[in-house]
Formats: C-alpha cells, structure tokens, sequence
C-alpha cells in the first residue's frame, strides 16, 4: 500500500440491526445494555480521508462538501481525540468525509460514518489495531458503527455489566456471525430529511422514563439466540419475523416513553400494511425500522423486485433502493 505518512483513506457502508441497540448503559464509553445483530450493505457507502496536518491548531471537518459545524464537529474531534491520545500524537487533522446516503435519517450514515472514520484514523496516526479494536473504537464514534468494521452479518457484545470500566471496554466490539442466507433489504426511503430527535437523545430518554423498555431488553437475548440460529440454518422466515419483532418492539417501547418518542410517519404505516399484504400473498416479506420514519423489507432476493414494487405504490414518492448484504470497512490507501 503506496502510503503518504500521516494520510490515509477508508471506505465503510452502513449496517442495518435485525436485533436491535437500543439504549447505553455507560454514555461516555458507549455501552450498550443489550447485545445486537446486523447486516452490512452493499449501498450507501461512506468514504472519508484524514490528513495529519502540522502546524493547525484544531481539526477541519468537511462532511459532503461543507465544513461540519456544532455537534457533528466536536463528535469527530472528541473521536479524534481518543485516536490521539492512544497514539501519544497531538497533530490535528483534516477530515474530509462523503456520505452516499442521507445523513441524520436513520439509515445507519453514523454507522457508516464513524467505521470509515475509525478506520482512516487509526492508519493516519500509525494505530496498529486488530478487527475487534477497529471496532472497539468505532464504537466509541457511534455504537452502531461497531458493527460496520465488518461485512454481510455482525454481532455486537455489550459485554460484562459487573466489568471495571476498563474490561467493560475490552468486552464491548463486534465480530462476524455465520449465516447460511444471502437475503435483499427493500429500503423505502419515505423521508430524506435529517430526523427530529437524535437516537442518541431518544434512546437516553426511552431508558429513562419507558416503563416498557425492561422487558423489551430482557426479550433480547432470546431474540439474540433466535437470530443467530435462524441466520446459520438459512432460515428467512424466522430471521424476519425476530427481526420484525424486535423492531417494532423498540418503537413500542419509544411511544410508551414520557413523552413519546415517534418515529414513524403515516407513509411508514402504509409499507408496514404492504408488508402485511405481502405475507397473506405468500411472499415472505418482514420490516424494520430504526430512529427515522423510512422503512426496511427483508425479503429473498427473488422476491426484491416484486416487493419493490409493492413498496412504491405504497408510498409513492419515496425512493425505494434495493441492498444486499456488504463488504466491511477497508482501508483504501495510505497510512501513518
Ligand atoms: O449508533 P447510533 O447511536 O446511531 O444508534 C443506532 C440505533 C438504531 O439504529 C435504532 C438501532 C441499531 O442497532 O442500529
């Protein structure tokens, strides 16, 4: 690898949870409470280059094109802080990151964002890490960029909770999952824009005042042992109705918080309802949904044409794109 000292270029694409994160138990070292499962796509791909930059005397975002203001410019230099400091180098850097994918409308370009991030970092300041430290330290970024470090299928460890805060660290980072299934997710982009709450906040506030979020996280590690079963023997229609449960559970448990926490619009209902109609048709056809209102249909990849379909006319004006499962986070060129 043709390397320019201190510049290096990674590329990650986003990963979609079919058992969900959903709320930390330690905020600033962004722990989870629960383990999760996920799929990396083949779209949406983030690619982000760091340059060290001798002589600043703070760090330059650019995110698309535009230099990154207020809180998306202190996350990347609190994360670029944690690089430098385990790096015993102080330099600034150059941040130069481009999104294929709406930012800020849950579809993952945090998760994309920050295993891109983690990785470029990592090679710009001469960090030597393994996968599972990539991922520890994407993690860092944005829990669910973790799970990105790696392609097709990933499960994220929340770890020991009785752990010292420095094991609970060495604990908590993903790794691939066996899975006999290479299946399409139908994505319905229903609303582009950025959304209305932070998953950060929503989550916080969901564990915070949602009576129902205990027993949604205590159905987790069954949902976990289901899902990791139904992906090894290739089983579709149990990857999706785990998949669909455990989704629509996280959103029960966000309306029931104090106040609610809403994510899905009137257009995520009607593909919810075409997602139904699907399965009374025999196609098997399973949704999810993350902190926005835009939809996601697991479907096999015979039935993704078909589903796409029914997906537009159900809403129409939305941008309907069909994903498979994804390549991990790679590092294009350079290093420190
Ligand atoms: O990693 P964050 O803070 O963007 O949270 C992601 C939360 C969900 O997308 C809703 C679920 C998940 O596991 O990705």
């Amino acid at each position: 690898r043709a390397a320019t000292a201190g510049t290096a270029t990674a590329v990650a694409h986003p990963n979609i949870a079919l058992v969900k994160y959903w709320g930390k138990r330690d905020e600033r070292l962004v722990l989870p409470r629960t383990d999760s499962l996920s799929m990396t796509l083949d779209v949406f791909p983030t690619t982000t280059r760091v340059r060290l930059d001798p002589g600043a005397g703070q760090d330059t975002v650019i995110l698309d094109g535009a230099p990154a203001k207020g809180e998306a410019q202190r996350r990347v230099t609190a994360f670029l802080d944690l690089v430098r400091e385990r790096a015993g180098m102080s330099l600034r850097a150059v941040v130069d990151s481009r999104n294929t994918v709406p930012t800020g409308a849950g579809l993952a370009s945090s998760a994309s964002g920050f295993a891109a991030l983690a990785v470029a970092a990592a090679a710009a300041y001469g960090l030597r890490l393994d996968p599972a430290g990539l991922s520890r330290l994407a993690r860092r970024g944005s829990g669910s960029a973790s799970r990105s470090v790696f392609g097709r299928f990933a499960v994220w460890h929340a770890g020991d909770a009785d752990a010292t805060p420095r094991d609970a660290d060495l604990g908590s980072y993903a790794e691939p999952v066996p899975a006999d299934l290479d299946p399409a997710l139908v994505i319905a982009v229903v609303h582009a824009g950025p959304k209305s709450v932070s998953s950060r906040a929503a989550m916080r506030h969901t564990v915070a005042t949602s009576p129902l979020y205990a027993a949604w996280a205590a159905a987790a590690g069954d949902d976990l042992a289901g899902m990791r079963a139904a992906l090894a023997r290739g089983d579709l229609d149990a990857v999706g109705r785990i998949a669909e449960h455990n989704a629509l559970g996280m959103h029960a448990t966000m309306l029931a918080a104090r106040p609610a926490v809403r994510y899905l619009s009137p257009a995520s209902v009607t593909v919810l309802d075409r997602v139904l109609e699907l399965r009374q048709d025999k196609v098997a056809a399973y949704a999810t949904m993350d902190a926005g209102p835009n939809v996601k249909v697991l479907c096999s990849r015979a039935d993704a044409e078909r589903v796409a379909d029914a997906v537009r006319e159900a809403a129409p004006g939305s941008r309907v794109v069909v994903a498979g499962p994804g390549p991990g986070a790679r590092l294009l060129h350079g290093g420190g």
